[in-house]
């Protein structure tokens, strides 16, 4: 499959059946996540990979949105690895892990692991409840699984702006 049909077919899955995803896949997507670029290559994201009863069941104290997944990726950044932009107020955390989600669910997609990313949550109560370290800041949760034979995409999947509404040629 080409890289836009990919692309295309990736849809946010909000049900899951309980198969587990095998663990040659979320290497494959964990891998993924590791090599994606990141701003001065500082590398400074931190995976979480829920699985155990007792995570998935934290994460499900956090969000609404696992959706049966049974493994989710909880992505943060360490704040002292970012790059700060000249002026001192904006850095890179947020960025890096936009690219490095985007890295693990497209991965994912490859593999035939469906996925949906999560920002519904409360990211302070997030490190909290995985006591994370205190420079490390939660960004999102990636749901991995498999589509429930009755999940499939939303409308709105298909529901995106045409090119010329997004795109300036100068
Ligand atoms: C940054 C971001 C945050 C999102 N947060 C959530 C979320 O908290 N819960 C949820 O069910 N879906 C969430 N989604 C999924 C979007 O709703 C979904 O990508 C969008 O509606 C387009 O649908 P599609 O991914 O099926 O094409 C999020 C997606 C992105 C990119």
């Amino acid at each position: 499959m080409d890289f836009l049909e990919l692309a295309r077919e990736r849809y946010s899955c909000k049900k899951y059946a309980p198969t587990p995803v095998e663990k040659e896949k979320l290497d494959a997507i964990l891998e993924a996540a590791r090599i994606a670029p990141t701003a001065k290559n500082s590398q400074p994201q931190r995976v979480y990979v829920l699985q155990s009863e007792e995570a998935l069941s934290k994460a499900d104290g956090l969000t609404p949105c696992r959706y049966g997944a049974p493994v989710m990726l909880l992505i943060a950044y360490d704040r002292d690895l970012v790059f700060h932009y000249p002026g001192g107020v904006y850095d890179s955390g947020a960025e890096d892990m936009g690219i490095v989600a985007t890295h693990a669910m497209l991965a994912a997609a490859a593999e035939g692991v469906d996925s949906c990313w999560v920002n519904f949550f409360d990211p302070d109560k997030a490190a909290k409840a995985f006591g994370l370290p205190e420079n490390e800041v939660p960004v999102l949760f990636l749901d991995l699984g498999y589509a429930a034979p009755e999940a499939g995409p939303l409308d709105n999947h298909i529901k995106r702006k045409p090119l010329e509404e997004t795109t300036t040629w100068l």
